[in-house]
């Protein structure tokens, strides 16, 4: 508007011999008046498109596990997260971010802090992140009021992220199943590094091999497996002991989505009950401890269905519908952040984020 008053001022005839020129002033406004309006219109679209999505500042106050190369690694998920998205690490930021997110282990630990002395924006989010089960997330207690959101395997969690998922297959292809009870050489088979007599899974695994052989790998027997080896290896059995060390509300790891369904060994699980199993695994795909009364009928199953192929290959029926997917990237589970920012609880404050933690789910 400016630009045009002063044109116009300047097109007011002061002078007789005007005519011609204000004829050409008046051309040369309305070539302004025009090119302000096409610069307008161009402003207003930009502004337009970036309305599309909310641009979110996501600050990672230290990277999980103290391993730099943790989100580094992970740069094109970070980069491509989505356009209205910026996932930062430098701490300067902290004025302008949507959420900040502190990952668990570290704190707990002692080795991070909250940054409880900066002045805390009233529109930010403190997402509490962690992936270990509840008897290994340290007291939660001194955590009271302080998070907005938690990032967490649990499927009530604001921000789900599971070790992995199934996903449906686009076409309901009728494909052979492959490698069905190919090249097995073993019954079942465990991999353990951290024995403790007092694990259920330590229990189970004793009464089993006492009845059915199990090959045992891992630091534990002092065999243990490297990452190349260890899905060759669980290959050969026709059953791998998916066991978790703690048996908690939706906790399963990439114990059942990498080593077992990646192996094409059939799990047996322990850990979550069989509902929380049932909810995100593909169907038959797995066998439960606590499906059977004793573990000698558990033992009992396991050699009828390795002793017969039909029966056997049913486990892997679900491979004609469903795929698996394993998620170990700290990238794209951050990124998740991004893609539902939308839909995040408006006003949200964990009162008692140690009581969120260990929920008793009923049945
Ligand atoms: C079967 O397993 C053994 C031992 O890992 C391996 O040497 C052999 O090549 C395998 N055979 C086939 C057909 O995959
Ligand atoms: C986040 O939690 C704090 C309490 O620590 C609260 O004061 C604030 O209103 C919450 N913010 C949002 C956006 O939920």
């Amino acid at each position: 508007m400016a630009a045009e008053q002063f044109n116009l001022m300047k097109c007011n005839p002061t002078k007789k011999h005007a005519l011609n020129s204000r004829r050409k002033c008046q051309m040369f406004t309305f070539l302004c008046v025009l090119l302000l309006a096409l610069l307008n219109m161009w402003l207003n679209g930009f502004s337009f498109e970036s309305n599309h999505c909310t641009q979110v500042t996501i600050l990672m106050w230290y990277q999980p596990y103290g391993k730099p190369n943790n989100l580094r690694g992970d740069e094109s998920w970070v980069r491509n997260c989505t356009p209205c998205c910026k996932i930062v690490e430098q701490r300067s930021l902290f004025p302008m971010a949507d959420v900040v997110v502190f990952h668990n282990f570290e704190l707990v630990r002692g080795q991070e802090k909250l940054p409880l002395d900066l002045p805390r924006p009233p529109s930010q989010r403190w997402a509490w992140m962690s992936l270990e089960s509840p008897v290994h997330n340290g007291d939660l207690k001194r955590f009271a009021g302080i998070f907005n959101l938690t990032l967490s395997y649990r499927r009530d969690a604001d921000i789900s992220i599971p070790y992995g998922e199934r996903l449906a297959k686009e076409a309901d292809r009728d494909d052979p199943v492959q490698g069905v009870a190919h090249n097995k050489s073993f019954l079942a088979c465990w991999v353990v590094s951290n024995y403790r007599s007092s694990f259920k899974r330590s229990q189970v695994y004793k009464e089993l091999s006492a009845i059915v052989p199990v090959k045992v790998y891992g630091r534990w027997t002092k065999t243990p497996l490297s990452s190349e080896a260890l899905l060759p290896t669980i290959s050969r059995c026709y059953f791998y002991l998916a066991f978790e060390n703690s048996e908690s509300k939706d906790y399963i790891t990439e114990k059942l989505w990498k080593n077992a369904y990646q192996s094409g060994a059939v799990p047996v699980v322990l850990g979550a009950p069989v509902k929380d199993y049932e909810a995100v695994a593909p169907p038959q795909s797995f066998i439960h401890v606590d499906e059977f009364a004793s573990v000698k009928e558990l033992a009992e199953y396991l050699q009828q269905v390795a002793g017969d192929r039909k029966r056997y290959s049913e486990y892997f029926h679900w491979k004609r519908k469903w795929k698996v997917k394993v998620n170990n990237n700290w990238g794209e589970r951050v990124c998740k952040l991004c893609s539902q920012f939308s839909n995040l609880p408006p006003n949200k404050v964990y009162t008692d984020l140690a009581a969120w933690d260990h929920v008793i789910d009923a049945m």
